[in-house]
């Protein structure tokens, strides 16, 4: 049944943008159709979208990004784990100041798992995907083991901030209570879940249809943080919880050091305001955004965004100029997040162009063989610009960046897998323990989150002959 005409008001919406196509299919719809069709384009702001391709068209006529990008210099603030662990006294101080933090109940953690994990086809959240090389545990209950045990040996409870989207929120929620929260206090566990943005049609700027009643709509990128943590309420829980910083970090890299009281103490000495882990590039096609300086000004360009002679160009020695790869793992002040708030600063949008699937004027689902749509994104990293001082720490890559992207070959379950073996496995030799050949060992972060945790567990001399998962 038909539900009466199309609300003026809407009606008057749609002609002012000129996306009247969107009610086309509306007498074929049931009422309760209707008021589904309604309810979506209600939320879309047609203004925010306009706004977002004037402002890339005038960005491209102003300055390409490909001549801003031959003007970006390496980041000249910067601290090497390296030089750290030749400084006992230094380094000791750092790890200090960030375990005072952690003790004091100062630190938060925010992961970021919205997004949909195209490239790994792998149909679930990938949090879900499972990772332990011989415990085949999940993503999740590997950095959630992390977390708790960060949170016994700091003394204090760290609240945890889980951002979903409609992609994958759903099924995230009902497999963490499925897992008890691997263990965690729920009432610590905070999930919210970011926006979506509407795909438009290339050609025409038309938004496009899904269904005949749904618009074709994605994840608003990790950028959608920011608003999501206001409009959920979560920014104000962080508040009032007397958080400090928070350690973010991506559901795609099993080996990041949650809450790393190193990065955490040089984040609070340095007085920053956002703190970068990075990692040099291994070659000029990884698919890392780069943090860069333009005209003294840290910023982060994404990979897409990076022109092939810049990111090849070397230096002197023969190294990538552009070499600091970004780890996605940053610690965020929350007043530097509270002042951009107050100030009502907005992320600029990503426009990239996809295949979107969608419904034409006759109704029918068209499947296109090229980009035909383009999507909006927000990145968190554009809050970089606005901070009045950020640093920027060289990690150490084996050790702490061996993200989950593909399916098969570079940062695939099998290089993450095997770093895992090979953390497991140093930790142990160093104790003075013997792991036969190539045998598999996994240590979970509740047995011990470095080598001084392994040391007074193991005896020198233990033999490890079979896969061994130690918890
Ligand atoms: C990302 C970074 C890149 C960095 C690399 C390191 C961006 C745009 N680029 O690339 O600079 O070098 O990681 O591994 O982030 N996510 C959401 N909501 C979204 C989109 C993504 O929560 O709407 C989350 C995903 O769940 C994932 C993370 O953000 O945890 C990264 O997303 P992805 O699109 O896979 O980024 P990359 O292209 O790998």
């Amino acid at each position: 049944m038909m539900i009466d005409a199309i609300p003026q008001e809407l009606q008057q919406r749609l002609d002012k943008f000129n996306q009247q196509h969107l009610v086309t299919h509306w007498k074929d719809l049931s009422s309760e159709q209707c008021s589904r069709l309604m309810a979506e384009l209600e939320s879309i702001d047609f203004a925010e979208i306009q706004q977002a391709l004037a402002t890339k068209a005038a960005s491209t006529s102003a300055e390409t990004p490909a001549s801003r990008a031959a003007r970006c210099q390496p980041p000249s603030q910067l601290i090497r784990l390296a030089d750290l662990e030749q400084d006992a006294e230094k380094r000791q101080q750092t790890e200090k100041a960030g375990l005072k933090m952690l003790r004091d109940g100062k630190v938060g953690v925010i992961l970021v798992a919205g997004g949909q994990g195209t490239r790994l086809g792998f149909d679930h959240p990938k949090g879900m995907f499972p990772i332990g090389p011989v415990s085949d545990h999940t993503v999740f209950q590997i950095l959630f083991e992390q977390v708790i045990a960060r949170s016994q040996q700091a003394g204090a409870a760290i609240p945890y901030f889980i951002m979903t989207s409609d992609a994958t929120h759903d099924e995230t929620v009902a497999f963490f209570e499925e897992h008890d929260y691997f263990g965690m206090n729920a009432d610590d566990v905070t999930l919210f879940k970011q926006g979506t943005m509407p795909a438009i049609d290339a050609e025409t700027g038309k938004v496009l249809m899904s269904a005949p009643n749904a618009i074709a709509k994605s994840p608003d990128g990790h950028g959608g943080m920011l608003q999501a943590l206001h409009k959920s309420g979560a920014f104000a829980r962080m508040v009032d919880a007397g958080l400090e910083a928070l350690f973010y970090h991506q559901v795609d890299n099993p080996s990041v050091i949650v809450c790393d009281p190193i990065l955490l103490g040089c984040h609070q000495i340095y007085e920053s305001e956002i703190t970068t882990k990075v990692v040099a590039k291994m070659s000029a096609e990884e698919r890392m955004g780069v943090l860069v300086e333009v005209d003294e000004q840290m910023e982060i360009i994404e990979y897409s965004d990076l022109p092939s002679d810049v990111a090849s160009a070397t230096d002197d020695s023969g190294n990538l100029r552009i070499w600091a790869g970004n780890t996605a793992i940053h610690v965020f002040s929350v007043a530097f997040l509270k002042r951009l708030h107050d100030a009502g600063i907005d992320l600029p949008f990503h426009l990239a162009n996809k295949k979107v699937p969608y419904i034409d004027a006759d109704g029918q689902l068209v499947e296109p063989a090229k980009p035909n749509g383009i999507k909006f994104e927000r990145f968190i990293f554009d809050v970089l610009p606005q901070a009045t001082k950020a640093l920027v720490f060289e990690a150490d890559r084996d050790r702490e960046f061996n993200p989950v992207k593909n399916a098969e070959g570079n940062d695939s379950p099998e290089t993450a897998k095997a770093a895992l073996i090979r953390t497991a496995r140093n930790w142990l030799e160093s104790a003075g323990a013997i792991v036969a050949g190539k045998v598999p060992v996994e240590i979970s972060p509740l047995f011990a989150l470095d080598i001084a945790d392994v040391k007074e567990k193991i005896e020198p001399g233990r033999m490890f002959a079979e896969p061994t998962y130690l918890r």
